[in-house]
């Protein structure tokens, strides 16, 4: 793939897209009503449109290294908050991924320069889960469960927020974990219970007294 390219892809997407609706971008201007958030790993083989077979306007989409939902990083709180509070999105999808590279840097004893307060996040997943982790002696089936966990967690993170709760108790907003598995393309959903964890969660991070 070369730069030149894309710019000859984008007038064929341009044509293949008015052959079908000859309005298409004037109604994709119009404005957007997405259904979901998506907060994905911004690796470049897990596409959130591709995998999940939507279009334009269907999906918010937020990707960073390894899908974390940080409470201070500014970009995640800012992306949540508007897609929660103004557009209304109704789920909330953390999808990570196996062979996440950002997860495997995590568990090396290696100086990441800039990155280390980064996945410090993952190596906090990994203290939480010890016991847990430890006990798999398989250190591929390891990873692929830190893999898990770490999308488990940042759903924790998401329900921890004032937005998610409030929007819950308003209109039953969900959040969802899954994991795509790079080997096959399946999206594998990690069934998290959210009534649950919000349920655990609130005796601590209650930020919207209604959502007990
Ligand atoms: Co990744």
């Amino acid at each position: 793939m070369d730069i030149k390219s894309v710019f000859a892809n984008n007038e064929k997407w341009i044509a293949s897209k008015l052959a079908t609706d000859k309005h298409y971008f004037e109604k994709l201007a119009s404005g957007q009503k997405p259904e979901f958030l998506y907060i994905g790993c911004s690796d470049s083989r897990v596409t959130a449109e591709d995998l999940m077979g939507i279009q334009p306007g269907e999906a918010f989409v937020h990707r960073n290294i390894a899908n974390l939902v940080n409470n201070v990083d500014l970009n995640v709180m800012s992306v949540l908050n508007y897609s929660v509070r103004h557009l209304k999105v109704n789920h909330i999808v953390v999808c990570g991924h196996y062979n996440c590279g950002g997860v495997k840097a995590a568990m090396q004893p290696a100086d990441m320069g800039i990155l280390n307060p980064w996945l410090r996040n993952i190596r906090d997943v990994y203290r939480l889960h010890r016991d847990e982790l430890n006990a798999i002696k398989d250190e591929e089936k390891r990873y692929e469960r830190l893999v898990e966990l770490n999308v488990q967690e940042q759903c924790v993170n998401l329900i921890k927020t004032a937005a998610v709760q409030e929007a819950n108790k308003e209109r039953g907003l969900k959040v969802h974990g899954w994991v795509f598995d790079i080997h096959t393309g399946k999206l594998i959903d990690l069934k998290i219970d959210f009534d649950k964890i919000l349920k655990d969660i609130v005796e601590i991070y209650n930020l919207y007294p209604a959502a007990e």
